[in-house]
């Protein structure tokens, strides 16, 4: 088989990077990450300890050096060649990160690596903006949601498993205000583009949707 470019946009919470990271390893591509780049970012700004605002951002995403490394099989984020990977899924960094991400030179940097990391084909890149703007010529183009329930639900079992104790309404809430702040940003909103499938994961396990965007693959 030709070695292809996936790309896989949808909504907080729909289930992209667990379905990415699957399909990757099912067919030995890259799986790429593009949200944990832009957590990235939103990690420093936090770390340096002045307020978020528009100008302290680009300032860090300026400076910032982050990479994508595949250590033992798993992946691994590092800003600054420290490994951050866990650190960027605090309720705190995810707080900010849509704030980080509608930034015109914060996307621009990270469209640039990101489309590098993708120049040799063999790739699975989940986002908001891969099929719109990163990849547009992917071969593959899938457009991943669920109802705000199901993926309130899966992030509330996600967080439990890392020991934080968030409330459901509470996390459907921010769920929703970063869903808007994506899709209604001015820079590469979150868009469904026509050509890309449409995947309602509602009531679907993880294997079915994997098997499902496989079968897209052939
Ligand atoms: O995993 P989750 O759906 O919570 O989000 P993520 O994929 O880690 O992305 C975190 C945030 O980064 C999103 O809410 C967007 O604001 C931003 N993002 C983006 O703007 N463009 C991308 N290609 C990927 C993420």
């Amino acid at each position: 088989m030709k070695k292809s470019v996936l790309a896989i946009d949808g909504p907080a919470g729909a289930g992209k990077s667990t379905v990415a990271r699957l399909v990757a390893e099912k067919l030995g591509y890259v799986y790429i990450d593009t949200g944990a780049m832009y957590r990235a970012v939103a990690w420093k700004v936090l770390r340096t300890g002045q307020p978020a605002t528009d100008e302290n951002i680009v300032k860090v995403a300026q400076d910032i050096d982050v990479r994508l490394e595949y250590r033992n099989g798993s992946l691994r984020v590092e800003a600054d060649g420290v490994d951050v990977t866990d650190r960027i899924r605090t309720p705190e960094v995810t707080g900010i990160v849509s704030q980080v991400a509608r930034l015109q030179p914060v996307r621009e940097k990270m469209v640039l690596l990101q489309r590098k990391m993708a120049e040799n084909g063999a790739v699975v890149m989940d986002g908001r903006d891969i099929a719109s703007k990163v990849l547009p010529d992917a071969d593959v183009k899938v457009f991943l949601t669920a109802s705000i329930e199901e993926r309130a639900t899966r992030r509330w079992r996600e967080m439990k498993e890392k020991g934080y104790e968030v409330s459901m309404e509470e996390l459907k809430k921010e769920i929703a205000a970063r869903d808007k702040m994506d899709t209604e940003r001015e820079v590469s909103p979150l868009v469904r583009v026509p050509e890309a499938v449409l995947l309602d994961t509602t009531g679907q396990t993880i294997d079915e949707v994997v098997a499902s965007v496989l079968a897209l693959c052939r």
